[in-house]
């Protein structure tokens, strides 16, 4: 396929997600790849869950008035406004306050340009964080990215602090290799690993962070096939606080009976083309309560990132975000508020 073809196709699926997320309907033949839902996922109304900043509802409002038309703002304004965001949660068995900085879907393609993804690194170190997690789907096919690049713009990262990482589903092996992706994950893991962020694939990691003792478990992508939850666990303990790096939301209920008591996620971009007020999105998840923010699961806690980059070169009411989490020392027991989902 030749570049204006290519071009033209992503302008497509593009402006076809915005006309999902407007009327309402999600079927699944006209979903960009890797926005295909699963055949169980339905769309169910969540005014709970459409949120927007009194700026970002300000410009959001004005553009028309501008005489931007919806779809040129979808596509040309909201994929690169970056949004910093900033929440907090009681973290059981936790000693000291600890900054982390969450990123994820960085989506490196012909989508996504290299400034949005630089900007969102900077963004990161800018929180000044403790540690520093990245939950999946580093690329979304096979090209449109630099190994090297990449490499160099991660290494950024764990220069400043402690990094981890996790792969998602577009980072190669079963479901991303009849879509265009790596067929295996050996090329994404290389230049992780070569950047000195940490993956975890099915394992753990203790470190000490700002004074405070802390287990990082990475849990292998859902779709991918490759998620192995006791192997991920196998060397947790009770000691110090865990927490859960998985790529997909819905990989919480496989890791239920185990210790942890966050889960960093992605995978869903906050749902990417969120109709206004209604709260439409396609997002490829079953658990539709978990597509954006800091939820509570049981007696723990979920967050779920919008993620940096996209699929096809749209947003619409879902920015891209880098989120700082304060992670503060909590009572050692289960908080009554956290027990009613
Ligand atoms: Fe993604």
């Amino acid at each position: 396929m030749c570049a204006d073809s290519r071009k033209k196709l992503r302008i497509r699926k593009g402006i076809t997600s915005l006309i999902i997320a407007i009327e309402g309907t999600v079927p699944e033949k006209v979903l960009p790849s890797g926005l295909d839902a699963p055949e169980s996922t339905g769309i169910r109304v969540s005014l709970k869950y459409s949120t927007m900043t009194s700026t970002s509802r300000r410009r959001f409002l004005i553009a028309p008035l501008l005489g931007i038309p919806t779809a040129a703002y979808a596509r040309l304004v909201e994929p690169t406004w970056l949004e910093r965001t900033e929440r907090s949660c009681l973290i059981p068995g936790l000693r000291k306050p600890v900054r982390l900085a969450h990123l994820s879907d960085l989506h490196a393609s012909h989508d996504v340009p290299v400034s949005l993804i630089e900007d969102a690194v900077q963004m990161a170190i800018d929180f000044r964080p403790d540690l520093i997690c990245i939950t999946g789907d580093f690329v979304t096919d096979a090209t449109g990215f630099d190994l090297n690049w990449y490499s160099a713009v991660l290494s950024r990262l764990s220069g400043r602090a402690p990094s981890f990482a996790v792969l998602g589903n577009h980072d190669g092996g079963l479901w991303s290799a009849p879509r265009g992706g790596f067929s295996t994950t050996g090329k994404v893991a290389g230049f992780i690993e070569r950047s000195g962020v940490n993956l975890l694939v099915n394992r753990s990691m203790r470190i000490a962070c700002n004074g405070a003792g802390l287990q990082i478990v990475g849990m292998s992508d859902l779709w991918s096939g490759e998620l192995d939850a006791e192997r991920a666990f196998r060397e947790v303990d009770s000691e110090s606080p865990a927490l859960l790096l998985a790529h997909n939301p819905d990989s919480k209920t496989l890791a239920e009976s185990y210790n942890w008591r966050l889960m960093l996620s992605g995978h869903t971009h906050g749902g990417q083309v969120v109709a206004p007020v209604l709260g439409f999105s396609p997002a490829p998840v079953l658990d539709r309560r978990y597509v954006r923010g800091l939820k509570p699961w049981r007696d723990r806690w979920i967050h779920v990132s919008c993620g940096v980059g996209n699929i096809g070169g749209v947003r619409f009411n879902c920015r891209p975000e880098v989120t700082l989490l304060h992670l503060l020392p909590g009572a050692d027991r289960r908080i009554p508020a956290l027990t009613s989902l």
